[in-house]
């Protein structure tokens, strides 16, 4: 047997283990799975199905970084709700300023004080004057690219191969074998070829982005200044500079998604490498774990789109939604933001996911393995590939589920959870050293075992 076939035959073999112990500390979330017959796949959304351990483990408690599941484990959070928890499960000051506003009225489709303040602080934070909300980032992505294609009379949107901007239908291309824009693997009802409303390039690649841009159809640039979402791939030097430089030069709007970068600091992505887009558009942690999502507009496009009365911003236009901007979420955000999220607790978050990455780094070149690790700001990630890959496809190209499964129920069976998309471990203000090194222990007895 070749050394890989022998590897591959120890991965099953203690899989197959990890997964018998993982059933036998879950009884309760196994049949609470069994018997959810009228759930969509057993869970209330289908996602909750991405689990390598073939049920999910069903939530009793979470506070922190501390989760509870309902058969009373007890697990480090790294995962927290793939960023919606960065602030850390239920934060005290988001719980009691939601907590006093649920008595107060819910869905009153008023403007409350508290999201001025949120937009203020956003503005400050980000340096993008204008700012509206909705509840989810997929849908702040969503209205964003209305707005741009208004503005510009332009049909196209340009995403980086094997983004992630939420189900934004525009989003879903990846570049195929021979170069050209082409669909991704799963897109589930496309309402048209996607080549019709999108072009794409790959990150880190200038002349590709500039090929493209070249049509003159783009309306905007949608990207994260860092692909967080298969794996971390970090920009190049000079990659952004460049990104700004050709949408300026194409008059292609050029939108920050900073959902997931927002790890990087408390301006995300954008304060830290000193970006200067026309848009930005983020969720999940600003509202401290409660449905938000928000998009930043420049004083120039903010003035733009005042400015156009043909364009219905207040019913039936195409951006808006009943419960965006409501009460609840607004309080969430401003207390997240102004309490919990703030730059003393970034800048503890970040020291320890550094200690965090270092870690890594030591445990995988102690066992010799071609592996890589990046981090961005409080979010670490290592993939199966060394150098780190460059772009989405060469990100994609280094993914092993089978061993990225085994990871994950080892790790779960000792109390440890990490995002189940890839392996991304993200620190909150509650995360300690103890908690890293406590992962690291884990992570090295099971590449022991393995290798
Ligand atoms: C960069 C980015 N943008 C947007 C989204 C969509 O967020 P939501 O699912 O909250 O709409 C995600 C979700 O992972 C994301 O990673």
């Amino acid at each position: 047997m070749s050394p890989d076939s022998i590897f591959r035959a120890r991965l099953h073999d203690l899989t197959a283990r990890e997964l018998t112990t993982f059933a036998d500390r879950h009884p309760r979330s196994a049949a609470l799975y069994r018997n959810a017959d009228h759930l969509f796949g057993r869970v209330p959304m289908t996602w909750m199905n991405k689990t390598p351990a073939g049920f999910p483990i069903h939530l009793d408690k979470a506070r922190g970084n501390r989760i509870t599941d309902v058969d009373g484990n007890e697990f480090v959070d790294f995962c927290l709700g793939d960023t919606g928890a960065m602030a850390g499960h239920s934060p005290e000051p988001v719980v009691a300023a939601v907590t006093e506003r649920l008595r107060d009225g819910l869905a009153t489709m008023m403007p409350t004080e508290d999201a001025a303040v949120a937009g203020a602080e956003l503005a400050r934070r980000f340096g993008l004057p204008a700012w509206s909300f909705a509840l989810t980032a997929t849908d702040a992505n969503r209205w964003a690219i209305r707005l741009l294609r208004a503005v510009t009379g332009r049909s196209k949107i340009l995403v980086n191969s094997y983004c992630y901007h939420g189900s934004v239908d525009e989003s879903l291309i990846v570049v195929g074998p021979d170069g050209r824009g082409v669909s991704r693997e799963g897109n589930v009802g496309a309402p048209v070829d996607v080549t019709m409303t999108s072009r794409v390039a790959e990150f880190n690649d200038l002349a590709g982005l500039e090929r493209e841009l070249a049509y003159g159809d783009v309306a905007a640039v949608l990207m994260e200044p860092a692909l967080t979402n298969i794996g971390i791939v970090l920009p190049e030097e000079g990659y952004l500079a460049g990104v700004r430089e050709l949408t300026r030069r194409h008059g292609t709007y050029l939108i920050n998604d900073e959902t997931h970068t927002f790890s990087a600091g408390p301006g995300g992505a954008t304060a830290y490498w000193g970006l200067d887009p026309d848009v930005v558009t983020i969720g999940k942690a600003i509202g401290g774990g409660v449905p938000v999502g928000a998009y930043g507009l420049s004083a120039e496009l903010a003035g733009a789109l005042s400015g156009r009365g043909d364009l219905d911003l207040v019913d039936m236009g195409g951006v808006g939604g009943t419960l965006a901007g409501n009460p609840v979420s607004m309080a969430a955000t401003r207390a997240t933001l102004t309490e919990v999220l703030t730059e003393e607790a970034f800048a503890g978050m970040i020291t320890t996911a550094t200690v965090f990455a270092d870690g890594l780094i030591e445990i995988i070149e102690g066992h010799g393995l071609p592996w890589s690790v990046s981090r961005l700001g409080a979010r670490v990630e290592y993939r199966f590939a060394a150098p780190a890959p460059r772009n989405g496809t060469e990100s994609a190209r280094s993914a092993d589920a089978a061993l990225e499964d085994f990871l994950h129920v080892y790790l779960a069976n000792r109390g440890v959870l990490l995002t189940p998309f890839h392996n991304m471990a993200l620190m909150c203000p509650a995360t300690t050293l103890a908690d890293v090194a406590r992962h690291h222990e884990i992570f090295d007895a099971a590449l022991k075992e393995l290798m």
